[in-house]
């Protein structure tokens, strides 16, 4: 029977403790691989480890990916000590808060692009050495469908997504020749904290009950239903198996059909 199998891969997930992150730590370990389990909550990590499978396989690093230099240091340090090399990373973390375009203060683009950007490019520079050593690469970047159709009231987010989009497209072209694909998963409206955020700050804004937005953005939506966390980590693992060795450079919505372009 063909089952993705991720055995003798080791990955790195980002923003791990909730949500997205979450869930493609518990697919990932469940298809086999071993974990660097990566966010800002150590205790939360701590606890996700212990119930994975094989809990003793998988490594925590609790850091901030807001401060990039930091970040990446203490991977490499963790990677260093361990002697670890990976072969996947799943590079997500919490997005910037929702809100126009036209009125978020400056500091909001900087640092969304400190974390979403800076960030990516210095544990780029970590992962790639043992990527490209291995001849195995999958990196898999959670942005959003916003990369298509920019989503209203996001403004911060719809900007940082696209140059993380055009960065991982150029990278995916470069990176080919060592077996090493970029691809990006642009999840729907998936049921995580982010999402009770994001329709907790609209209805306040609209002044009527959570439960009215929701079923606005479920009508959206032609699956009728909110994603599951697990629906989008299916499909990271598909990406970050052998089998996807042929995909590369693609957007891939999990949004059960709201995108309109194609
Ligand atoms: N949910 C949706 O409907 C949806 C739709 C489209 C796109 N997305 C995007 O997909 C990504 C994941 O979304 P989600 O819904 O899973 O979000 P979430 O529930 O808010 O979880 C975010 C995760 O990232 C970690 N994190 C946040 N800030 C971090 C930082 N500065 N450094 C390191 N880790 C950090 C959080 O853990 P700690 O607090 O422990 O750091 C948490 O594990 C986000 O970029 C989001 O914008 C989500």
């Amino acid at each position: 029977m063909l089952s993705i199998d991720l055995q003798g891969k080791r990955a790195l997930i980002g923003g791990a403790s909730r949500g997205i992150g979450r869930a493609c730590a518990e697919v990932l370990a469940r298809a086999g691989a071993q974990l660097v389990l990566l966010s800002r909550n150590q205790e939360e990590l701590q606890a996700l480890k212990k119930s994975l499978p094989r809990a003793n396989e998988h490594h925590i690093l609790a850091t901030d990916l807001s401060k990039a230099e930091e970040s990446s240091q203490a991977l490499q340090n963790l990677l260093d000590k361990q002697g670890l090399e990976l072969h996947i990373w799943v590079n997500n973390s919490g997005g910037p808060a929702p809100g126009a375009a036209h009125s978020a203060p400056v500091e909001a683009y900087r640092q969304a692009f400190e974390q979403h950007l800076v960030a990516s490019q210095m544990i780029l520079k970590v992962v790639l050495p043992s990527m490209r050593r291995q001849q195995y690469g999958r990196i898999i970047n959670i942005i959003s469908t916003s990369v298509r159709e920019p989503i209203p009231n996001l403004g911060v987010s719809n900007t940082i997504r696209a140059a993380v989009a055009n960065w991982a497209k150029t990278l995916s072209r470069e990176l080919a020749p060592w077996g090493i694909t970029v691809n990006n998963i642009l999840p729907g409206f998936t049921q995580t904290e982010r999402l009770e955020q994001i329709i907790q700050k609209r209805a306040e804004q609209e002044g009527c009950p959570t439960e009215e937005i929701a079923q606005q953005m479920i009508a959206q939506v032609p699956a009728g239903r909110f994603a599951r966390p697990e629906e989008v980590a299916y499909a990271v693992a598909f990406l970050a198996s052998p089998l996807a060795s042929y995909i590369n450079g693609v957007h891939l919505a999990v949004d059960g059909g709201r995108l309109h372009s194609a």
